[in-house]
């Protein structure tokens, strides 16, 4: 029995939803193409997430590059940290994802989001075997592979750049551009819509797991000490959560609750975490994800990305599989201060405080004579590790000698050679590193999610048929005109429908080859919601009207032809 992701990749392959790329030079691996049902559809999610997390939230849109140098990931920590696990088998030289291995071969739970220092060891515990040929993996080395593509910018090899691995780097190193747009005032977000490449060792599953695929990101930046989230919108939203501490009971499961209740039982710990899923879950069931097969579900600890303190998964369920369509973290102020350190630039925002306060500040002076001859030419490196260290700890300079590490190496330096003073200074404010939430939303997943939920096969007039139950607000085309046969007047009265129809800003198609039922069939597996036929009535009886049929009960209504516009576009707008 073929799955439902099995018949749902050979529909959109036939329907124009998705399909392997290159098709022509044999495929390659990780690469779709959405065709012109799949685009339309794609840019009908897109449109729908901006609406709610750009413009009904508030925040600024951008788009930046996709191909940034080699510093920014320096200091992102994708150059030395975005590693997956890769075992290469002994017999037939095949790559394949660690931790895919084991979820390939055994029933290990949460194989997908094993920690990964771990792997190793569950490849030696677990006989585990080749996907590709079948022979035995235990006990082989496991590399990490860098994820990112990279290429060169300009001729030649000095300029090393990469292909982002996420959209939020290109939010984050705009940082002291946008908050200028933001006008210095906390909290404001920034949201991205574009692509990202991961160059996965094995890609799967169509378009769930692929090198190049779309994020929908937002990047909220708070103050840490005053901003709080205003609940009271999403605290009644219900949603089906699977916090850690179930995954790691041994009889653990999902249950129902509201965000208003999670974030009161501490299930939820942070309230901008909560906000946010608040904001995601009504989301997701208006572009048409099953709320049944819809579940939020805490990383495990282990499991965290370098960056992140708290994150939750928006998951999916996919032929009795949980896939994971968007990351909801609490990436504190790493990445901010990360490209603060590396770049020299301001990643900060001045906050003004209500009345200038006197406040004590710790710094150093130190003596040049004494730090010269000592240190060489690391003296210049030592002053700022010691005026860091005072404006962090000040308690360091209490004793006799400072402790400073340079290079690995500590040294001790006497107090009375650094010129530490405690000044009392009045202020006007203080500069912020704010903290980034970060909802970060998959649009691929999200497109697969609602296809493969929509998918149906029911029975018509004695005969199976297949279709896509896809919300009308989503629906790549949105009606289907047809002449009832091949006559001039029909055919010309059906493409005057079809003109009226698309002044109203509905997406149409016009299809006037093969009989009516195949017509009905074609519209149904691409999940066109309405089909109109015009038929002899329509063009010899005043107001005959024409045949609307509903995709679902594939009932038929008859209405008249200056009323269709409205009507239609009326369902349309939801
Ligand atoms: N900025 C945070 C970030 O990138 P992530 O969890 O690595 O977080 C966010 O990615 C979302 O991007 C995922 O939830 C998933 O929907 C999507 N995604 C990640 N890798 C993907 C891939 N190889 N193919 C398709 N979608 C992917």
């Amino acid at each position: 029995e073929e799955t439902t992701s099995e018949k749902l990749v050979e529909l959109a392959k036939r329907r124009g939803y998705f399909f392997q790329s290159s098709g022509a030079y044999g495929g390659v691996g990780g690469f779709y193409t959405f065709g012109p049902q799949g685009a339309a559809l794609k840019g009908n999610v897109e449109d729908a997430w901006r609406d709610r997390f750009a413009v009904a939230e508030g925040n600024m849109e951008i788009d930046a590059p996709t191909i940034m140098p080699e510093p920014v990931f320096e200091a992102s920590g994708h150059l030395d940290g975005f590693d997956d696990m890769l075992v290469e088998c002994p017999d037939c030289g095949e790559s394949h994802r660690a931790d895919h291995v084991v979820e390939d071969n055994t029933d290990y739970e949460d194989a997908e989001s094993l920690p990964i220092p771990e792997v190793e060891d569950v490849i030696a515990e677990y006989e585990l075997v080749c996907p590709s040929c079948g022979a035995g993996l235990a006990g082989q080395a496991v590399d990490a592979f860098n994820l990112m593509f990279a290429t060169n910018i300009g001729p030649g090899d000095s300029d090393p750049g990469y292909l982002r691995p996420e959209t939020a780097q290109g939010i984050f190193v705009e940082f002291p551009r946008l908050k200028e747009y933001a006008r210095n005032q906390l909290p404001f977000g920034v949201t991205q819509i574009g692509r990202a490449y991961r160059n996965e060792i094995s890609p799967r599953r169509s378009i769930i797991r692929t090198r190049e695929f779309t994020q929908a990101e937002l990047e909220y930046f708070i103050d840490p000490e005053a901003d709080e989230p205003d609940l009271s919108d999403v605290e009644d939203v219900e949603v089906t959560l699977y916090p850690a501490s179930e995954q790691n009971a041994e009889d653990g499961d999902e249950f129902r609750t509201t965000i208003g209740e999670a974030v009161a039982e501490g299930i939820i710990t942070d309230p901008w975490v909560a906000y946010f899923l608040g904001v995601a879950k009504p989301w997701y069931e208006a572009v048409g994800v099953d709320m049944d097969r819809f579940r939020y579900r805490q990383h495990l600890a282990g499991e965290r990305a370098h960056y992140a303190s708290d994150c939750w998964d928006a998951e999916s369920e996919i032929d009795g599989n949980w896939i994971e369509m968007a990351g909801f973290a609490h990436r504190g102020n790493y990445d901010l201060s990360k490209h603060a350190e590396h770049s020299g630039d301001r990643f900060t925002v001045f906050k003004q405080y209500d009345e200038p306060k006197t406040v004590e500040r710790a710094t150093v002076d130190p003596d040049m004579s004494y730090l010269g001859p000592e240190f060489g030419g690391d003296a210049q490196a030592v002053v700022e590790k010691l005026e860091a260290l005072a404006a962090r700890d000040r308690s360091a300079f209490d004793g006799d000698v400072v402790e400073i590490d340079l290079e690995g190496e500590s040294h001790e330096i006497p107090v009375e050679k650094t010129g530490f003073a405690v000044e009392e200074q009045t202020e006007a404010g203080e500069h912020v590193t704010p903290h980034v939430v970060e909802p970060s939303f998959g649009v691929d997943r999200t497109v697969y999610t609602v296809l493969h939920h929509a998918y149906r096969e029911d029975e018509v007039a004695g005969e199976e048929r297949t279709f896509l139950e896809l919300d009308p607000e989503v629906a790549p085309t949105f009606v289907g005109v047809f002449p009832l046969q091949n006559d001039d007047e029909l055919e010309s009265e059906a493409k005057a429908i079809a003109a009226a129809l698309r002044d109203a800003g509905l997406s149409v198609t016009y299809d006037e080859s093969g009989n009516i039922g195949r017509r009905y069939r074609r519209q149904d597996e691409v999940g066109t919601p309405f089909c109109v036929t015009v038929d002899y009535e329509s063009i010899e009886q005043d107001e005959g009207g024409v045949t609307v049929r509903e995709r679902d009960s594939t009932d038929q209504k008859r209405l008249a032809i200056d009323d269709l516009p409205e009507t239609l576009s009326a369902i349309r707008a939801g």
